[in-house]
């Protein structure tokens, strides 16, 4: 509820300040706004919105919050502007104030909203200059390496990183979506060596090999670097030669790079996901002078041989502090130390780096340590801008529905695109048997296409609705079906609403031919209006599941209204007020779902 949210905010500041006139200095002496933390009502019988803000500032300002509570309501109570958007206002609770809002002003928000293609979602703005921020975010995911398959960690990566971006995207921010794919280090010259042995002319001819035989020479390689001293070497020499630019080398890596780039091409395309590549090898130049830099800032510490930066607060086994070794003794650097180099590289103003001012990783959880010990070390050496923020975003393991890794029948890791292949034919078969009870006949563009919408809708979204910090059990038969919190489910929704509108005609929404008086329309009127809040949550704690869990909610609360009331055969003015609902809804869905990377359905 935006425009008028944020009106009933600036009132609750204003009765704040005029209740406890010392919040303002506390205020400047803390830098932290005077917030009422106004939210939804966690229930409806509490009325519509909630201030939690009596309770955290009972410490501040050092009296019981219901006391608060009663000065911020006692001076509520004598603004008249107030009380023509609000019903009297109750104290709940420890120190709770209720809102509820005056149904006018409900059908109001719903009107402003069906002509606002934003839906009343705000456009970010910087508090400070009250204009959006220039400085862009970067979403750092996807990330696969070259010469392996992507697998569905990178999948899980890559559907939530997008979604992420596009939330923000939709905010207003400048998003730079960076894929920082490993094509950089040991596992090259390795490559290149086996190659150089089994299939020269890989080397120096594009589309010698395919990405399956490369993935192959690949783990035979990994297997002779561990057992066999002289390919060891052979390799390092080759990984030296690479770094050091030698024209044969390069043109190798060159050439496998660009096979899996077109591998990695194809399965973004079917996912519609766009994305910079800006591999490891881009941070390849700035390597040494994060080195240099550590070691002039004292944080580096010679063990072994090895120049390593031991961890403040983050213990080993034994105890003892934790290293993170950012140069080998033999010379060579590590996935930590390209990270460092991209970490300032992106707070950098430019044109030396990106500027950014917040830097999201979208790995999985098992690298959580990996990338709090690279923040660690980047906050010590000063490189994170003060106000700026980085941070990971972990998520949890893909499950077979044993509870177990996923895998294929035959024990080995499921490839992506075998996966989005199953779910495409897996949704066309129960296309086409839903198409034979319902007695239709479509051809079979139509098939192809609805198939492969909800295929990988439903992919995407049984990603996306689970909390992603917990593992998730991989289910094409749950994540397809009909019923529950799927994207079949939301799609058909949509497709349901679709068709009454079209049969519905034009849709008058001004405010005096809107009017209501079921409680299933002021249900579904205060779910729709709740849309807003729930992006902003969304953007902060960067949790899409959020956005899934209210479209589900959104098309529940539609079926009630639509399996209880009339719409079609509603009298005439009623009849357009239920169809402006209709509307809404459609366009909140669609939004919704846009958000989260997946595309809806006219007619399914
Ligand atoms: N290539 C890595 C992997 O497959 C992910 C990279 C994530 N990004 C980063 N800046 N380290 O696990």
């Amino acid at each position: 509820m935006l425009n008028l949210t944020q009106t009933l905010k600036k009132h609750l500041e204003d009765a704040l300040e005029q209740a406890f006139p010392e919040i303002v200095a506390i205020a400047k002496v803390t830098g932290f706004p005077v917030d009422p933390q106004l939210v939804s009502a966690s229930k409806p019988e509490f009325g519509d919105l909630q201030v939690n803000g009596a309770l955290s500032l009972a410490k501040t300002l050092k009296k019981p919050p219901r006391l608060i509570a009663c000065e911020i309501v006692k001076q509520l109570k004598q603004n008249q502007d107030f009380l023509s958007l609000c019903k009297s206002p109750e104290i709940a609770g420890p120190g709770f104030i209720n809102l509820t809002i005056q149904p006018q002003c409900l059908v109001e928000e719903i009107r402003q909203r069906l002509k606002d293609e934003r839906l009343g979602v705000p456009l970010f703005k910087n508090c400070a200059k009250n204009q959006p921020s220039a400085e862009p975010i970067i979403i750092d995911f996807s990330s696969p390496n070259i010469a392996k398959e992507m697998h569905v960690g990178h999948l899980r990566s890559t559907i939530i990183g997008d979604s992420i971006a596009r939330i923000l995207e939709f905010r207003g921010h400048s998003v730079l979506r960076l894929n920082h794919i490993g094509d950089w280090g040991t596992q090259f010259g390795m490559l290149i060596t086996q190659l150089k042995e089994e299939a020269p002319q890989a080397l120096k001819q594009a589309n010698v090999v395919n990405i399956g035989d490369l993935v192959t020479f690949y783990r035979k390689s990994k297997k002779r670097f561990d057992e066999d001293e002289e390919f060891q070497m052979a390799s390092r020499q080759e990984v030296v030669k690479l770094q050091n630019g030698d024209p044969i080398a390069k043109q190798a890596w060159e050439l496998l790079c660009e096979q899996s780039r077109k591998e990695f091409q194809k399965i973004y395309e079917r996912l519609d996901i766009k994305l910079t590549e800006r591999g490891e090898s881009f941070y390849n130049p700035y390597l040494e002078k994060v080195i240099v830099d550590l070691d002039s800032s004292g944080l580096l510490v010679v063990d072994d041989g090895a120049k390593c930066i031991f961890l403040e607060d983050i213990k080993g086994k034994n105890g003892q502090p934790l290293p993170v070794i950012v140069q080998k003794s033999d010379g060579g650097f590590n996935y930590a130390t390209t990270d460092l180099a991209a970490i300032r590289y992106r707070f950098n103003k430019p044109p030396n780096g990106d500027g950014a001012c917040r830097v999201i990783y979208v790995t999985d959880a098992g690298q959580a340590n990996h990338f709090a010990a690279v923040f660690q070390i980047a906050k010590r050496a000063n490189w994170i801008p003060t106000g700026a923020q980085i941070e990971h975003v972990p998520f949890g393991l893909v499950q077979g529905e044993d509870g177990k890794k996923l895998k294929t029948r035959s024990g080995e890791t499921v490839r992506l695109r075998d996966l989005l292949d199953e779910a495409v034919i897996k949704a066309k078969a129960n296309l086409r048997s839903r198409l034979q009870e319902e007695n239709r006949k479509e051809d079979e563009v139509f098939i192809d296409h609805v198939a492969t919408t909800i295929g990988i809708a439903a992919v995407k979204y049984a990603d996306l609705s689970q909390n992603r910090v917990s593992n998730y059990q991989f289910s094409f038969e749950k994540m397809l079906a009909l019923q529950g919190n799927t994207a079949p489910y939301l799609l058909y929704a949509l497709v349901r609403i679709a068709g009454i509108i079209r049969k519905g005609g034009d849709i008058n929404i001004e405010l005096n031919e809107l009017q209501f008086t079921e409680s299933q329309e002021w249900n579904l009127i205060r779910e729709l209006l709740k849309l807003d809040e729930v992006i902003v949550e969304v953007e902060e704690e960067l949790l899409p599941n959020r956005l899934c869990s209210y479209l589900f909610e959104v098309s529940q609360v539609f079926n009630r209204f639509y399996e209880q009331l009339p719409i079609l055969k509603a009298e005439s003015q009623y009849k357009n007020c239920r169809l402006a609902l209709c509307l809404l809804t459609a366009e909140t869905l669609k939004l919704g779902m846009n958000l989260l990377g997946i595309p809806t359905l006219e007619r399914m």
